[in-house]
């Protein structure tokens, strides 16, 4: 099993304070509404082959990512009354994973109907009480300060901006509550880096786009890591979007990154949606 290793509290600031990069852009895409477009369209394209495709490409040891970031935040999830949003959910995998440590029913949501439609089936499947929306992380249609914790696993990196989208988390997050970033990053160890850079832009999109019948959606999955911010980057941005006690813990040498980060006092951020659902 994959071992993970604490980034540790960014709060003392030793990392830099410049901005990150502004969101994804996909090859071909003007801006962001055709970033998000080109996004969307993409997963509804590999929806049919996603699970196969990340337990295959990850050698299973996505299950490892998602299991590890239940348990982080298993605390909250496992308060009475405790309300949870996994956001860009896809399949629903990590939704699933939340609501077996839930009292409650899990919120799950996702811009892209294909993926949808399958975690749906997962959710009827096992009877789970997971209730899912078709909606823009960049535009959720919730109350600010009305949940405990929101996460997100491998969809942020996917945002057309990632400072509105750190925003809009911390906008429906109530005191107390917190964030989860799981997310592709870059391993620290320059060696272990090489290999996995290797393994990412060479291997990875030729088995994908074999397999989905969509190479250019294996093509920007390593483009869209490589232009991720690296861990102490994104841990700034989420101080900069009013996130405190923001910590890092790196998985499987650092390929993949868990980011933490607590709401407290009320967020100030934009007006609350006219028809929010919670
Ligand atoms: C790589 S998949 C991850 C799915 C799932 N969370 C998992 O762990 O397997 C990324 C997901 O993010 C969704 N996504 C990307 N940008 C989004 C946005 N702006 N709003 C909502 N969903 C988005 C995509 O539709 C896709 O389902």
């Amino acid at each position: 099993m994959s071992g993970a290793v604490s980034g540790g509290d960014v709060s003392k600031g030793a990392v830099s304070k410049g901005a990150v990069s502004k969101g994804t852009t996909p090859a071909g895409a003007h801006g962001e509404r055709e970033a998000a477009a080109w996004v969307r369209g993409m997963f509804g394209r590999v929806a049919h082959r996603y699970d196969f495709l990340n337990h295959l490409l990850s050698f299973n040891v996505d299950r490892y990512w998602r299991a590890y970031t239940v348990r982080r935040v298993r605390h909250i999830a496992e308060r009475p009354g405790a309300r949870a949003l996994d956001l860009c959910c896809g399949t629903g995998d990590l939704a699933l994973a939340l609501e077996r440590r839930s009292r409650n029913v899990v919120l799950g949501s996702d811009f892209c109907h294909p993926m949808l439609v399958s975690a749906r089936g997962k959710v009827e499947q096992r009877h789970a009480r997971v209730a899912l929306f078709e909606s823009d992380a960049l535009h959720l249609p919730v109350r600010d300060g009305s949940l405990d914790l929101v996460t997100v696993a491998f969809g942020f990196r996917n945002l057309a901006n990632y400072e509105e989208g750190l925003a809009e988390m911390r906008r429906v997050l109530r005191p107390g509550g917190m964030a989860a970033i799981l997310e592709f990053s870059q391993p620290p160890n320059a060696l272990f880096r090489a290999v996995n850079n290797l393994y990412c832009r060479r291997i990875l999109p030729w088995i994908g786009g074999l397999v989905s019948g969509a190479p250019d959606a294996y093509a920007y999955l390593p483009e869209s890591v490589r232009k991720f911010p690296a861990a102490p980057e994104l841990a700034e941005a989420m101080r900069r979007a009013g996130f405190e006690e923001v910590s890092y813990d790196y998985l499987t040498g650092g390929a993949v990154a868990l980011h933490l980060g607590v709401a407290h006092g009320a967020p100030s951020g934009p007006v609350q949606p006219a028809f929010p659902i919670v």
